[in-house]
């Protein structure tokens, strides 16, 4: 990656009235968090059709032995990288005013980050679909799956966004209004495959906005969203970016 880029993204950045971060499941890498799509990406694995909410309220028996596997095993052991720490740290420094993030991870908040939009929800909650209660990941059992709701014995839904779900509303709009506002993005790890979560940046660019995209790879947004590319891993270039900016 060229360091022009570098210099003249960190000019950007320390200039900015008001940045923010837009990330996806590539921050989460090289937390031992494989992305969904790519290579090993989730969905080369396992069928996305499964995770379709009507698909899971048909076939509970089956979708609950992959969510355990691909989203609550794996989650436990996941720590911040150093991409999730230099955003918290920027943050911390009054140069990021808050991130909305696809992933539903929780490494944002773990890393220090205190404004987090999770445009998709996360695992840390799940729902009864039949009473509605919402419970504590931490406290339901997966030792039975599907595991009974404590309060009716209903369904349990991890409380993230499966396909077919709408944006809780509350989320939508508090993103939204952060994108609307935002002098400049960092779009980090995320190719923005999925709408409505991949409109934020464009969101951004509406209103005058200006992208900074790091990513190991070109993505739909670079070639025509994206004014400056820093091609790498987010551990790295993230890292690099804050120490330009805040020395
Ligand atoms: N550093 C930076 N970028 C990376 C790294 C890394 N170490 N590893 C992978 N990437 C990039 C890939 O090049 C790709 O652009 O991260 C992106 C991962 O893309 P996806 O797996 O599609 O992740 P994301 O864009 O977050 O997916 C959006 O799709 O399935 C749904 O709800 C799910 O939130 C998810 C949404």
């Amino acid at each position: 990656m060229s360091n022009h880029a570098l210099a003249n993204a960190a000019e950007v950045l320390k200039t900015a009235r008001c940045a923010m971060a837009f990330t996806g499941a590539g921050i989460s890498v090289e937390s031992g968090i494989p992305p969904f799509r790519g290579p090993g990406g989730v969905w080369s694995k396992y069928d996305p059709d499964k995770f379709e909410k009507g698909y899971f309220k048909r076939h509970p028996e089956e979708v609950w032995p992959l969510l355990k596997e691909i989203f609550f095993d794996m989650l436990g052991r996941a720590r911040p990288n150093p991409a999730h720490l230099a955003l918290a740290e920027l943050e911390a420094a009054g140069k990021l005013a808050g991130i909305v993030t696809q992933n539903i991870d929780s490494l944002h908040q773990a890393a220090g980050s205190r404004v987090v939009h999770e445009y998709h929800g996360s695992t840390r909650r799940m729902r009864c679909l039949s009473c509605l209660t919402f419970f504590d990941s931490a406290a339901i059992s997966l030792k039975t799956l599907p595991p009974p709701c404590p309060a009716c014995g209903g369904l349990l839904k991890p409380d993230f966004v499966f396909f077919g779900e709408g944006i809780p509303s509350d989320v939508h709009a508090a993103a939204t209004d952060l994108a609307k506002q935002a002098d400049v993005c960092l779009v980090i790890g995320t190719g923005g495959e999925v709408i409505p979560a991949g409109r934020i940046p464009h969101v951004v660019k509406q209103h005058g906005g200006t992208i900074i995209e790091i990513n190991l790879r070109d993505t739909a947004y670079t070639y025509n969203t994206t004014d400056y590319f820093l091609e790498g891993k987010a551990g790295t270039r993230t890292p690099e970016l804050v120490r330009a900016v805040l020395g």
